[in-house]
């Protein structure tokens, strides 16, 4: 059962999720913007590992890598902000229930060692990926199923402005990071490292202990054993491997070295420890690197040999393309073959530059971005680029987020001094405290006397109430539903700007010979204001139909009653469980061809059949259940905000004693009553449920 301590445990639930999955949805779109590249080369690992690599286009990785950080990123800010909470929920879910299975393959097998989720900002094993997309998993589903509880932080006005420039901000920092360098260097070849510092090991540090395993068979039985339980010369050997047991002090850069084309020699330690400048043309792949560059690259060799400083072009592939480089691009310079991997993490382009000093990385070039003759204009000792390039991460951070915040800041400040004050209606949809109840819906508890009173027994029973209320302010709309004789008498009996009057029924036709009928317009003329209709009574016992019931309403309207739209379901729909088939059926049949104005104008009221009367309650739970399935069906056809807006009532067997506990649920706004309302005290009992 629902209370209202309960819904407040779920909205902070509901929110808590929200928050924690956009901001991990934000970071990780972030650290993939940062650098795609990073991104695209984790993503081909992927396609390798699966054996995908021939059904997959070549722009497919980068595409990916690209889409895939502008979709974390601007998802996350969908629900940081809590704007298209639909599409955002639905997407985010479906993505956790993808990625989820598919993290717990790569914790078991292993196929790639880390996951590449945050790039290379943050780097976690494929257990704890599993483990983080278990509860990310688990907000996703909350967020998912109580999505209408995220609160939003912009109105439904301004969101399309935010979603528009959340997607954009994702996808201009996505290219630009591609176009030119990552704006932050997460790998160990930074400017400033010194390459030969991060190679060495320090003298004490730990050491990676191996164990060889050996295979070894008996009659016909193969098995692994280690030194310590090496088996009797009964048993013959098969193979052996060497297994990492303990992992030991590993440097940052361990991985780095040269070796010339065309000797194979290793001149790593001779280029790193010669003092001057170097520089190094890294193409992990000369194959598909870009070559709109090569007049550049050969201008900046041919300063070098007149200056007197190191060129190495360090790349992995192989001498016949090599030879094709050099032939379409008439290179000169000297050719290092280095490890594919540590060339892609040295600099994230192909072809790309990078200058060191004494072993020290000085600067990095993008190809798009290479240095030409008017900087390359003297000696580099002379010139601002022979200096180590100042690189302030935190400097950078700080520009992102005040880029980003900026304009976002703004939208929020229009969106609530200008937004907020012009549609003053939406004010329930802000931040303003979302944990109490602000709904915009009335709370409403209408009396139905059926065929019961004369004429001067209902008077007395108005005046009655109408004296109770007359110094009271209750917490609801009070209403009260008088068979058709009393109508006029008793609404100017009363106050009727504290007690509405209804009438229980009106007819199907605006007027004419239709013996026995009141039409809504004469209804209308007694000061009433309300109309039951659709009661489950009417159609049982006289045969009340969708059609007609359709009629009565848009009569109704026309004549500006408000019409009391009673829907429910008979006791055997209920044990086959079809209410929320009947109920649906019901409104569509009759209110869901109206326009949202009218329907707007709509007060509806559940009743099941086999509550009405009878002394059986729907718990409060079964109501909540089923009027959150109305709401949904509302939001369905009429749109969020008309949901919200819209009052349902629950009746049945609705007393002073249960009230409170039923109108305690968040999509129970009030009651129809019937048998408490012919008491005042009974009646009284349960608009007080409101005062609790
Ligand atoms: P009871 O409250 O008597 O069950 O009747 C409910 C009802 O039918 C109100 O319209």
């Amino acid at each position: 059962m629902e209370t209202k301590q309960q819904n407040r445990i779920l909205n902070v639930w509901v929110n808590l999720c929200r928050f924690i999955l956009g901001i991990v949805f934000v970071f990780s779109g972030f650290a993939k913007a940062v650098d795609p590249l990073g991104s695209k080369y984790k993503i081909q690992d992927y396609v390798d590992a699966f054996g995908l690599s021939s059904l997959m286009p070549d722009f497919f990785p980068l595409f990916l890598s690209i889409f895939l950080a502008t979709f974390e990123f601007s998802m996350g800010g969908f629900l940081l902000f809590g704007i298209r909470k639909k599409t955002s929920t639905v997407l985010v879910f479906l993505m956790m229930l993808f990625m989820t299975p598919l993290t717990l393959y790569l914790a078991i097998k292993n196929p790639v060692s880390d996951c590449g989720c945050f790039g290379d900002l943050f780097i976690l094993t494929n257990w704890q990926t599993f483990g983080k997309n278990i509860v990310l998993l688990i907000a996703a589903i909350s967020c998912f199923i109580w999505r209408d509880r995220i609160i939003r932080l912009i109105s439904e006005k301004s969101q399309w402005l935010i979603a528009l420039y959340l997607i954009s901000f994702g996808l201009i920092l996505s290219l630009y990071c591609y176009r030119n360098l990552p704006i932050l260097d997460f790998l160990p070849y930074k400017i400033g490292t010194n390459i030969p510092q991060s190679m060495s090991i320090p003298p004490n540090s730990k050491k990676s202990v191996y164990e060889n395993i050996f295979i070894l068979e008996k009659g016909g039985v193969k098995k692994e054993f280690s030194l310590e339980n090496y088996p009797d010369s009964t048993w013959h050997f098969i193979d052996s491997r060497n297994v990492l047991k303990e992992k030991g002090y590993e440097p940052p850069i361990h991985d780095f070295s040269m070796n010339e084309m065309e000797t194979g020699k290793d001149i790593t330690d001779s280029v790193l420890s010669s003092k001057g400048y170097t520089f190094f043309l890294v193409a992990h792949r000369m194959e598909e690197a870009d070559d709109n560059d090569i007049d550049l690259i050969n201008e900046i060799y041919d300063y070098c040999v007149e200056n007197g400083y190191g060129f190495y072009c360090l790349t992995s592939s192989l001498d016949s393309q090599i030879e094709q480089w050099k032939a379409k691009t008439g290179a000169e310079y000297p050719f290092c073959l280095t490890d594919d991997v540590t060339l892609k993490t040295i600099i994230r382009s192909n072809p790309g530059l990078i200058l060191i000093k004494d072993g020290v990385i000085l600067n990095k070039w993008h190809h798009s971005n290479l240095p030409d003759e008017y900087i390359l204009s003297g000696k580099l000792d002379k010139l601002t680029i022979g200096r180590q390039k100042p690189v302030d991460d935190v400097r950078t951070i700080d520009w992102v987020v005040f880029w980003f915040a900026v304009p976002l800041f703004f939208v929020m400040g229009i969106d609530v001094l200008v937004i907020k004050r012009l549609d003053k209606k939406k004010k329930g949809r802000y931040l303003i405290n979302p944990l109490i109840n602000n709904k915009m819906r009335k709370n409403i508890v209408a009396g139905n006397w059926k065929m019961n009173k004369n004429l001067a027994e209902g008077l007395a029973l108005a005046k009655e109430l109408n004296e109770v209320l007359a110094n009271e302010k209750p917490n609801c709309d009070v209403i009260i539903g008088t068979p058709f004789i009393h109508l006029a008498s008793v609404a100017t009996a009363i106050d009727t700007n504290k007690i509405g009057v209804a009438a229980q029924n009106c007819a199907d036709k605006e007027s004419g010979a239709y013996t026995g009928e009141v039409s809504a317009a004469m209804v209308a003329s007694t000061g009433a204001k309300y109309v039951i209709l659709g009661h489950s009574e009417r159609r049982a016992y006289y045969h009340e139909t969708l059609e007609t019931l359709k009629d009565k309403v848009k009569l109704a309207l026309a004549n500006d009653l408000t019409p009391i739209f009673c829907i429910g379901e008979v006791l055997a729909e209920r044990e086959a469980e079809k209410q929320n088939e009947v109920v649906l059926s019901q409104l569509a049949g009759s209110l869901y061809d109206l326009s949202a104005e009218d329907f707007s104008k709509i007060i509806l009221a559940y009743e099941p059949v086999w509550a009405i009367g009878t002394g059986k309650t729907a718990t409060a739970q079964q109501a909540q259940e089923i009027h959150a399935y109305i709401r949904s069906t509302i939001v369905e056809k009429y749109g969020k905000e008309v949901a919200e807006n819209t009052s349902i009532l629950y009746g049945g067997s609705c007393k002073a004693s249960n009230a409170k506990e039923l109108f305690a649920n968040p999509d129970v706004d009030g009651g129809l009553i019937g048998g408490a309302s012919l008491k005042v005290a009974d009646f009284k009992g349960i608009i007080d449920a409101f005062n609790a």
